[in-house]
């Protein structure tokens, strides 16, 4: 409290080569301990960057929250994910088709999450959403058509039972997808799933 006007005093003379406008340096007239405070408008900078941010938060909200065109950043980064795992399994996928190198594929539990999505997609409809069989057989249970080692469940969808309403998905996926599928199969096989009764021969060990 004991020298109200120094302060302002020494703050003047630090601005004081800017030009005082009418308003700039005005004092507000109250005072805290000898402390007192100009009335000063924000520099010119800091307006036009608040202003800036503020648009561009807007903009930013409708794009990618309302429009739905933009895509969020979790979902690139999902993608991203889902990329780098493909990658990954990549040298793997590239393995001749065999029991070991699909079993390597079914150990696989990101690419097998993955891979339900396909299933959903393509299969689901004849098979169920979990393979439990709808118009297909039952993947789940123990009983097998067309065999039920990796690699004959690989050549079913590879090449299809068209006469019976199988689709070849070789003609229609890439390589990579078909093996992911079998792969997928594999750990849906033996979870007897309640669904489409058992048809074929029943497999001693999957
Ligand atoms: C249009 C319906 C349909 C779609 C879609 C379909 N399937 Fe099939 N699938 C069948 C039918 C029908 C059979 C039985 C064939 C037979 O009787 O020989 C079958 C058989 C199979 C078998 C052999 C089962 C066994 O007992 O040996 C496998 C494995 C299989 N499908 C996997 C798939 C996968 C994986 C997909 C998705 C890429 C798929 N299917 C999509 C209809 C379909």
């Amino acid at each position: 409290m004991s020298d109200g006007s120094s302060a302002p005093d020494s703050a003047r003379s630090r601005v004081g080569s800017e030009p005082a406008g009418d308003d700039h340096d005005q004092l507000l007239d109250h005072e805290y301990d000898g402390i007192r405070e100009y009335d000063n408008p924000l520099p010119r900078w800091w307006v036009w960057m608040f202003a800036g941010s503020f648009w561009f938060s807007v903009a930013y909200f409708f794009q990618y929250h309302l429009s739905g065109n933009g895509e969020s950043v979790a979902a690139a980064y999902d993608a991203e994910v889902a990329d780098a795992r493909e990658q990954q399994a990549k040298t793997t996928l590239a393995e001749p088709v065999s029991e070991e190198s699909l079993s390597k594929l079914m150990a696989d539990e990101a690419l097998m999450t993955d891979t339900n999505a396909l299933f959903a997609l393509r299969c689901a409809p004849c098979h169920g959403d979990r393979g439990q069989g709808v118009i297909g057989p039952n993947l789940t249970d123990s009983a097998w058509l067309h065999g039920s080692r990796l690699s004959d469940i690989f050549v079913v969808i590879n090449e299809g039972v068209l006469a019976k309403g199988m689709p070849a998905w070789g003609k229609q996926l890439s390589p990579i997808e078909v093996r992911k599928l079998a792969a997928f199969v594999g750990t849906q096989r033996g979870k007897a799933i309640p669904g489409k009764a058992p048809e074929g021969i029943v497999a001693t060990a999957p």
